[in-house]
């Protein structure tokens, strides 16, 4: 079977090759469908219906159903906040960004769609501070605000580039005047978040979606994907591939097939990274996993931000895995057991493992740390840190033995294969 793009978000900007302004944007999809609405936006005054009936699910990781966070901050009857997560804080996700450089009109119609079904009166987004996808955005809102579409009021939020700044309750605390980190729950954002307002918090993707289901329908969005994940999604390819970049395609489409998408690959390979840092290993059998959550469920792997990197067979995978877990060690905020102790450990083993020191006392200690960190963060890091290493040890397992050896493994010695972050 032949595996097409399926270009919604992108369709515009792959058919010209421009990136929307305003102008564009309503010439393309006509006018906005909540202009006329006020400022005084009230629960239900664009329905949730149509978002439920589509089935959209978080396109930020967790893959929640939206309509269900939208009812429960609706439920409250008090006046809501819309946080956008367009921050994109998984070095080797670069989705978002193209988003809010080619179509951010998209990701502000959902914002503003939500804030009407929710009953929201401030919309924020939070973008990373360096870089041009702030820009672009500040430049969208801008537009929208000559054009009086900004009725419901929208911030830019720069924030630091740190990988748990952008979780989301991390993101709430710096809006709050806190610092950039993980708070505990409960409250969750959508009973107790900025300014102690029910907060509907969603990857910028996310609402993109939801301005297109609101313009076309559930049926029009389901006609992609499959009946248990539904519709397309950006997928960030990059790494051994022909031509790295992100590609819109149908959820389900299998990872060896984003990687066709993407040119093919462009050296013999011998695994696929999916999700990202906070992601899993798949073996090349494992990448014909259709990319639903039920599937990868089942699998033992995290579909994550839809994040796929191609690992080449010249590559040393346990090395690159400790690489990768060092970093994860040192993102952490520093205030919860799993991670100021656990990761640490669990890169110092890894690291022990790709240099070839490693005992099978080492070997019974990772395993053991691996299998107790999950669930006891304040936040879901150290839980995606240990998967990702447990995903390390089952698909590079085989390979421990060339590290025993006299010599060990010349590739694990070599400089990284694997990109350091999106378009690097
Ligand atoms: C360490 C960490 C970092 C995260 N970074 C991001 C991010 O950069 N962008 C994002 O949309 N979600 C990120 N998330 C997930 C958010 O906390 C939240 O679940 C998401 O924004 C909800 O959006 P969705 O329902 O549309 O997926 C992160 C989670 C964790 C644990
Ligand atoms: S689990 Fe780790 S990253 Fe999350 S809040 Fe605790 S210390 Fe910070």
């Amino acid at each position: 079977m032949t595996v097409e793009p399926a270009p919604r978000l992108l369709a515009g900007y792959q058919a010209t090759g421009r990136a929307a302004d305003l102008r564009e944007h309503l010439s393309r999809y006509g006018p906005a469908p909540f202009s006329g609405h006020g400022s005084r936006a009230r629960a239900g005054a664009w329905p949730i219906g149509p978002v439920e009936e589509a089935g959209l699910t978080g396109r930020g990781g967790g893959g929640f159903p939206m309509a269900r966070k939208m009812r429960s901050v609706a439920a409250s009857g008090r006046p809501a906040v819309v946080v956008v997560n367009a921050a994109e804080g998984e070095p080797l996700s670069g989705k978002d960004r193209l988003l809010l450089t080619v179509a951010p009109h998209l990701v502000l119609d959902g914002a503003a769609l939500a804030a009407y079904a929710v009953g929201a009166r401030r919309i924020i987004v939070c973008v990373h501070g360096s870089g041009d996808a702030a820009a672009h955005l500040e430049t969208a809102v801008a537009e929208r605000a000559g054009a009086g579409l900004n009725a419901v009021p929208v911030e830019v939020r720069r924030i630091p580039g740190r990988y748990v700044a952008s979780e989301e309750t991390a993101l709430v605390n710096q809006i709050n005047g806190g610092a950039a980190k993980p708070t505990f729950t409960p409250p969750r954002p959508y009973e107790r978040g900025v300014g102690g307002l029910p907060t509907l918090v969603a990857n910028a993707e996310t609402y993109a979606h939801i301005a297109l289901i609101l313009r076309y329908g559930p049926a029009w969005f389901r006609a992609c994907g499959t009946a248990d994940a539904p519709g397309t999604a950006l997928f960030s390819v990059s790494g051994a591939v022909v031509r790295p970049g992100v590609v819109e395609a149908p959820l389900g489409t299998s990872a060896a097939d984003l990687l066709r998408l993407a040119g093919g690959p462009a050296d013999p390979l011998q695994a696929v990274l999916t999700g990202g840092y906070g992601g899993t290993w798949l073996t090349m059998r494992q990448a014909h996993t259709p990319t639903t959550p039920a599937a990868f469920a089942a699998a033992g792997a995290a579909l994550g931000p839809g994040i796929v990197v191609a690992l080449a067979a010249r590559a040393c995978g346990l090395a690159e895995s400790a690489r990768i877990l060092r970093w994860l060690a040192d993102q952490t905020a520093g205030q919860c057991g799993p991670c100021v102790f656990g990761l640490p450990a669990i890169a110092e083993d890894f690291a022990a493992l790709a240099a070839g020191r490693a005992g099978p006392a080492l070997h019974r200690r990772l395993r053991s740390r691996v299998a107790v960190i999950p669930g006891r963060g304040a936040c879901r890091h150290p839980d995606g840190a240990a998967r990702f290493a447990a995903s390390a040890l089952r698909v590079f397992g085989p390979h421990l033995d060339a590290h025993e050896r006299p010599g060990g493994c010349p590739p694990a010695r070599r400089p990284s294969l694997l990109p350091a972050r999106w378009g690097t």
